[in-house]
């Protein structure tokens, strides 16, 4: 479903991706690993389109995405939960669930309001709340649907669970094992190693805007290996 091969991209002078090629399988969940500043957002941006890849390709369902506009490419059922929620603060959650909904027809698992309070029941119960009257796990959760409502099936997620306490980290990793068994294929970008290896099908760890590792999550004694990758 998206093949990035060997893809370079500076801010500036800063030479940030350094030939990163990975991949994701349609209905697979691929976790992308790292500390801190080794370029896990920058990737997660580059494969978006908010920054231009300087060499290198990115393909999309086919098609080499490498350079297209942002919005070309959301229009293609690419969409990105973004590090930090980004919400509307002053919006309420149905403010926030409804202002970008996409209504073309695609790839289209058919995403409306209900759909998404079926999937969180916390946020139809908060319908009328702002967005900085939730907590912490519901910014999350409502952060994720309003991505759904734009219909993708390849949904992007920069450290979901940053911040938030571990059961609310259980609840909605069981709401992204939900997505991908629906058709939805995603990248999740982690810092945490346990999560990643419990949620993902595989795992890439990336250091200094390079991947070091890419191995199947199923492997055995995998989150000590990458314990120890991580950690160098
Ligand atoms: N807009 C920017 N301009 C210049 N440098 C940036 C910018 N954003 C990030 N960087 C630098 O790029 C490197 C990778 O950052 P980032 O992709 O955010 O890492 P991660 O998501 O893995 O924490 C860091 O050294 C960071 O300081
Ligand atoms: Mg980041």
């Amino acid at each position: 479903m998206l093949q990035l091969c060997d893809v370079h991209t500076y801010y500036g002078e800063s030479h940030i991706l350094q030939g990163v090629s990975m991949e994701v399988k349609q209905g697979g969940i691929v976790a992308l690993l790292g500390r801190n500043g080794m370029g896990k957002t920058t990737a997660i941006h580059t494969i978006i389109g908010f920054q231009q890849p300087a060499a290198g390709s990115i393909i999309f369902k086919g098609q080499n995405i490498g350079g297209l506009p942002a919005h070309e490419i959301a229009q293609m059922g690419m969409a990105l939960v973004p590090q930090g929620r980004r919400i509307f603060s002053s919006l309420t959650v149905r403010e926030n669930l409804t202002i970008g909904g996409r209504k073309k027809s695609g790839p289209v698992q058919g995403y409306n309001l209900d759909k998404i309070y079926d999937l969180f029941p916390v946020l139809e119960h908060r319908t009328k709340h702002l967005g900085n009257q939730l907590s912490g796990g519901e910014q999350q959760m409502l952060a994720i649907g309003r991505c759904l409502m734009t219909n993708p099936d390849f949904l992007l997620l920069d450290e979901p669970f940053e911040g938030l306490a571990p059961a609310v980290i259980l609840e909605i990793s069981r709401k992204i094992e939900e997505l991908k068994n629906s058709g939805l294929s995603l990248l999740l970008v982690e810092q945490n190693v346990r999560v990643a290896c419990r949620l993902a099908d595989y795992i890439y760890i990336m250091n200094k805007g390079k991947i070091i590792f890419g191995g199947n999550a199923a492997e055995p004694q995998i989150e000590k290996n990458i314990q120890q990758l991580i950690a160098l």
